[in-house]
């Protein structure tokens, strides 16, 4: 019994706290619900991711759990793929685990996590994989990169694409969906109650930016192209 000690029974402690805290939530299935008496905190993040497919681009999104010794699967297989990670330098990360995610074909899954250390409980975060047409990957990189010299259709780039340009790869937005990513850019507001929340992080706004001005112009075929040029970002230095 190599891992028998302190911080195996931490890990255990913390995985027995995670499937009771979900059991609370009752947003996941459960396998084997705990009471336990640690304040930890723990979860697989983000809840619900939002991606995409297109055979021509990729489109890929993180996951952390605090479970020990994860081990990790998709429910529907055809749907993505996903492989260990290691953790992206821009994230705090005591105590987590991350995963990469892949999309394979548009559709709606579950990414599961099982601990080794307790193969019988396990949690669940839904997975929502939308198609975008080339069209559409080609009109918001477009948008995206263009200044015609409306103030209102500033390039995207000119701001994001500097090297202190505010992230919003997959990393942070993909636990949020098209609706609140569309009134961030067009609207510069969050939700009133926070709707999602970035990999890893406390990051869960809500409300107005403090950017008052970010109240960009799209056409609709736009909006569609904008979500599919974000969410096949880069993922930070992955
Ligand atoms: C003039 C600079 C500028 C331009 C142009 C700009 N943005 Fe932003 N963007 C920002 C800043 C600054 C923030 C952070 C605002 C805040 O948190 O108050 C931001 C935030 C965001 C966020 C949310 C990220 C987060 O931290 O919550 C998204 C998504 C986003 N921008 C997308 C876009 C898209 C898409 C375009 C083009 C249609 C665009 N932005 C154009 C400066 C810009």
């Amino acid at each position: 019994m190599r891992h028998f000690g302190a911080a195996a029974r931490r890990g255990r402690r913390a995985w027995t706290a995670l499937v009771f805290a979900v059991a609370l939530s009752g947003c996941f299935s459960v396998g084997t619900p705990e009471p336990s008496g640690t304040g930890v905190a723990p979860g697989l993040f983000p809840r619900v991711a939002y991606s995409g497919f297109n055979p021509n681009a990729q489109f890929r999104a993180l996951f952390a759990t605090s479970a020990a010794e994860p081990m990790w699967s998709v429910s529907d297989a055809s749907i993505a793929t996903v492989v260990p990670s290691k953790a992206p330098a821009q994230l705090k990360t005591e105590g987590l685990s991350f995963a990469l995610v892949t999309m394979t074909r548009a559709g709606e899954t579950t990414v599961v996590v099982r601990s080794r250390t307790d193969p019988d409980a396990f949690v669940t975060a839904r997975l929502v994989v939308k198609a975008y047409s080339d069209e559409a990957l080609a009109l918001g990189k477009a948008r995206y990169d263009t200044s015609p010299g409306d103030p209102a259709r500033v390039a995207c780039a000119s701001c994001h694409a500097k090297p202190e340009g505010v992230d919003h790869s997959p990393l942070k937005m993909a636990g949020f969906d098209d609706a609140t990513i569309l009134g961030v850019i067009q609207e510069a507001t969050y939700p009133p109650t926070p709707t999602g929340q970035a990999v890893a992080s406390d990051y869960a706004p809500k409300g107005p930016l403090s950017f008052p001005g970010h109240r960009w112009n799209l056409t609709d075929p736009e909006k569609d192209g904008i979500l599919a040029h974000l969410r096949s970002l880069p993922l930070g230095g992955l």
